[in-house]
Parts: C-alpha cells; sequence; structure tokens
C-alpha cells in the first residue's frame, strides 16, 4: 500500500473514495463541510433524516455523490465535537478502514486526521491513521492454493489542510508505515503453522533480516553452543522433539559512534509449538500453540520497526527457540535442571517451558550490560482468565520501566495491566530438592510466572510482558494480532526522545 500526505480538498480529489467525519447533533468536520456544500446540502440531509446519527464508529458509505470528483464517499461518526479519545479514534480508525475493505476502492483518501483528538497531535492521528490501515487490510493467504487474492486497496492518501501540517504528518506516515511492516513481520510468522516455522526457520528469519538491513547482525547458537554455555533449562525443554533448539541474537546499532552505549534488550519466547511435553495440554484448541512463539515474533517485528526508522539506538534482541514435545528422551515431572545461573530448577510440570527457556536467556542477557531488558512471552493461562484478550500482563523490577511501558501502550492503544511482583508470593515457587520449583500452582498463575523469571533478573532493570491473551484472536478472527508491537516500538520512540 502505497502512502502519501499531502494537502488535498475533497471537492476535486479523483480518489476512489474519501473518508471524512461526521459528529452528533449535526455538527459536521472540515472536509464533510466542504462535501456538503459541493453536493447542496446532501451531508446535512442525510444527518438531519437521523440514518446516520454521527456516534462514534458509525458509517455510511455513499455512491455518485454529485459536485464532487469522487466515486464515493465514507462518512464516519466521530461522537460529539471536540470529545473523541484515544479510545474513540481507534474505533474510529477500525471501522472506516473496515468499510472501506468491503468496497471494490483501490485508492482513498482519508480527512480523518483533522479531527480534534484529546491529547493528541496531527503527526500521532496520522501515524495511527497509517498504522491501523494497515492492521485491517492484513492478509494471510500465502498457503492457501489456487488463486491469490490480489490485494484491491493499493494506494492511501492523507489529507492535510496546510503544507506545514502535511510535513508533520508525513513523519507520522513514516513511522506507522515502519510499524505496520513490524507488525506485518511479526504476524505473518506466527501465523506459520508449526511445521514451518520450527526452532530452525525461526532462526533462519534471523538471519534473514541482517541479511536485509546493514544495521543488523545476526548470530545463532545451536544446541552444542548451548550446553557449553550451560542452558540446562532450555536445553531440556527441547529434549522431547526432534526439533534441535537455537538462540537467535540480533543486534541493532543506531548508535555507530558511541558503541559504548548500553543496548536495549528484548527478550522473545520462542516455542514454536507447545504441546505441553509429557504434562500434554488438552485436545482442544491445541492447534493456537503454534502461536506460543508470538514473543518472538513480536520482538523481531520490533527490530523490523526500528531499522526501518533508523532510530538512533542500540537494541538487542534474544529470542530462544524450542519445540516442546513429549518424545521417549523428554522431561519428566520431578526432573530437575541447571540452569546457566546455576540455580537448579524442579520440573514440576512440563508444560511450564517459556519460562524454563526465559531464565537462559535472561542470563544471557546479561553480558550485554543493558540498560533494560524487556521479555515477552505468551507465558500464562492464568493471564488470560485475568485480563482477558484486551490487555498485557505487565511487570517489573523497576517503577519507572514499568511506567514507560504502560504509558507507551496507552499512547498506542495497545495497552498493558500491571501485576504485583511482592515478596509474599516468592514461596509458591519453593521446591523440596532443588532452588526452585518451575510452578507455583493455581493461585495467581501469571504473578508466580513472573516472579520466577524475576529470579534470572535480578543484575538489570527488567520488565515482562505476558501476552497470551492479546498474541493472537480465536475463532472466526483466528489469528496473530501483531501486538505488543506498537506498544515496544512507542517505549523505544520515547526512549530517543521522539513522541
Ligand atoms: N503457552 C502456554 C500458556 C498459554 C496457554 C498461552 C493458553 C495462551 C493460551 C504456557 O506454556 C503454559 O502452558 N502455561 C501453563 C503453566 C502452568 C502449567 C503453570 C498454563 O498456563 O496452563
Ligand atoms: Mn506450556
Ligand atoms: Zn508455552
Amino acid at each position: 500500500m502505497k502512502i502519501d500526505v499531502k494537502t488535498l480538498n475533497p471537492k476535486t480529489s479523483r480518489s476512489d473514495c474519501i473518508i471524512a467525519g461526521v459528529h452528533t447533533n449535526g455538527e459536521l468536520s472540515p472536509s464533510a463541510e466542504k462535501i456538503d456544500q459541493a453536493s447542496n446540502g446532501l451531508i446535512s440531509d442525510i444527518l438531519k433524516s437521523g440514518d446516520l446519527e454521527g456516534k462514534t464508529g458509525q458509517t455510511l458509505l455513499l455512491r455518485k455523490v454529485p459536485g464532487v470528483r469522487a466515486k464515493r464517499i465514507l462518512l464516519v461518526g466521530c461522537g460529539e465535537k471536540d470529545k473523541l479519545d484515544t479510545a474513540g479514534y481507534f474505533k474510529v480508525l477500525k471501522n472506516a478502514f473496515s468499510a472501506l475493505k468491503k468496497t471494490k476502492a483501490k485508492t482513498a483518501v482519508c480527512f480523518l486526521p483533522e479531527i480534534t483528538v484529546e491529547k493528541h497531535d496531527y503527526q500521532w492521528k496520522v501515524q495511527q491513521s497509517v498504522r491501523v490501515a494497515g492492521e485491517v487490510f492484513y492478509q494471510f493467504d500465502r498457503l492457501k492454493s489456487g488463486k491469490k487474492k490480489k490485494p484491491v486497496f493499493t494506494g492511501l492518501e492523507i489529507a492535510a489542510a496546510t503544507k506545514a501540517l502535511a510535513d508533520k504528518g508525513s513523519e507520522g506516515a513514516r513511522r506507522g508505515e515502519a510499524i505496520v511492516k513490524g507488525m506485518q513481520l511479526s504476524r505473518d510468522l506466527a501465523n506459520l503453522p508449526g511445521n514451518i516455522c520450527t526452532p530452525t526457520y525461526l532462526a533462519e528469519q534471523g538471519r534473514e533480516l541482517a541479511k536485509k538491513y546493514k544495521s543488523i547482525k545476526a548470530t545463532v547458537l545451536n544446541e552444542r553452543s548451548m550446553e557449553k554455555l550451560g542452558m540446562g533449562s532450555l536445553l531440556s525443554v527441547a529434549r522431547g522433539s526432534q526439533e534441535p533448539a537455537r538462540m537467535l541474537i540480533l543486534k541493532y546499532e543506531g548508535l555507530k559512534k558511541s558503541a559504548s552505549t548500553k543496548p536495549i534488550v528484548l527478550v522473545g519466547k520462542g516455542v514454536t509449538f507447545d504441546s505441553g511435553g509429557i504434562s500434554l495440554k488438552p485436545g482442544s484448541g491445541m492447534d493456537e500453540m503454534k502461536y506460543d512463539m508470538c514473543g518472538a515474533a513480536s520482538v523481531l517485528g520490533t527490530m523490523v520497526a526500528v531499522a526501518e526508522m533508523k532510530l538512533p539506538i542500540n537494541l538487542n534482541v534474544i529470542v530462544p527457540t524450542v519445540e516442546n514435545m513429549p518424545g521417549g528422551r523428554a522431561t519428566k515431572p520431578g526432573d530437575i535442571v541447571t540452569s546457566m545461573s546455576g540455580q537448579t530448577i524442579e520440573i514440576l510440570n512440563t508444560d511450564a517451558e517459556g519460562r524454563l527457556i526465559l531464565c537462559d536467556a535472561l542470563t544471557y542477557a546479561e553480558r550485554f550490560k543493558p540498560k533494560a531488558v524487556i521479555d515477552v512471552a505468551t507465558l500464562t493461562g492464568a493471564c488470560v482468565v485475568a485480563l482477558g484478550k484486551v490487555a498485557t500482563g505487565l511487570m517489573s523490577n523497576n517503577e519507572q520501566l514499568a511506567k514507560d511501558l504502560l504509558q507507551a501502550g496507552k499512547a498506542t492503544y495497545d495497552r498493558a495491566w500491571q501485576m504485583p511482583l511482592w515478596e509474599e508470593y516468592q514461596p509458591l515457587l519453593d521446591s523440596n530438592f532443588a532452588d526452585m520449583a518451575n510452578i507455583g500452582g493455581r493461585d495467581g498463575g501469571m504473578i508466580t510466572a513472573g516472579c520466577f523469571l524475576s529470579r534470572f533478573a535480578k543484575k538489570y532493570d527488567w520488565a515482562h510482558l505476558d501476552i497470551a491473551g492479546t498474541a493472537w484472536l480465536s475463532g472466526k478472527n483466528k489469528g496473530a494480532t501483531g501486538r505488543p508491537v506498537p506498544m515496544l516500538v512507542q517505549y523505544l520512540l520515547e526512549q530517543v526522545g521522539a513522541h
């Protein structure tokens, strides 16, 4: 999809569809006002008739509107004038582009960034418009045989009232496009099935990124190197599978001259399929455990967005990746393993495997002397029980880091909710035979998983994002969401002082 930000007139634009906002109480946005004048009051007529009330997210498609050159006009309700908040604006964008997708329009001009949104400027509005358009028009059909649906929609123009706004908007569009690219990669990797997206494949995709972007360097550790490093916990998860484990390390250097600048490290859980191992999962819905590498997919997507934007920052990504299967050599409940940190772990449930691979990756991260480490993982079913599919679970050993991530989530409507990592939860992980058990029982399941990880993240500022509920959708709309790429990219933008 080609994207352009420029000054445009809704009367004279020859696009396939103009997207314009209307408010409740018959009030029009500036572009709707111009269309209204050109069409002898058609828009105000429609509002008066009550066919469109202007409530947030309502849409109405018009064709052959007199006095304008565009083939279609898509009116979108933006609620009461000057009262639209972040949530409302995202609803407006999502519904507008979803309605556009149902038409045969190849091009569109979007006037929605002219609508006032509480606490946000023009650049932000353009950035989010581009991102949501990218999200809505995403499709994954590479594994369907026969004729591939060609993307019908090819060009989006964003209208700006002045040249100065067009310049600001262009920066927003550039960022939006980078985030879309990152989300697309993340969703593609996640949607691929476990028989294609294996640990070897995932690591190979990391190498491909290093080929594509000069600013990225890739290293892949095989099982022998990991054994030498003492990653007994990670390797214990891979034992039941025919697929060998890998650890992918990507380094992005956006600050060449000051190579001493500490990097931010993102760690992504890359379980390419989670059968549960010997503690086998129940059968229903088990296919969705191909999504157990969404953490990995999201940190790779974030890296792509950062490389596209050429952000002046040093960023490392670590992806521990395995397949969790119940083979003859698989880890058994009761087995005790030694992690790279030296701490021993009694594996009481082989289905709590994410933390077992993440802990060794967290220890490995120490060597980068990181400014902060953020791990991203589809870690617990308990997270889905607590927060549903709306919020990502957040835990951290540093309040400022937690705040920054929560804020980045709010600004991008890719929100997280903080859970406590209080001392009182730690004893739930006590083991009679090892330094700790890998599960803490039913109570506070999301938190005890965080507590487990915290024991391997003592040497730096660290945050944990449990994306078990937010990384993908089930049912009719089954598919990866690309979350939390928007939140992570926003956090990194803030780190370099760009908002
Ligand atoms: N990948 C799962 C968590 C998960 C389950 C994510 C459902 C999304 C939807 C993870 O490896 C797991 O199996 N966790 C166990 C931990 C338990 C055994 C302590 C869980 O949540 O049931
Ligand atoms: Mn599991
Ligand atoms: Zn898992």
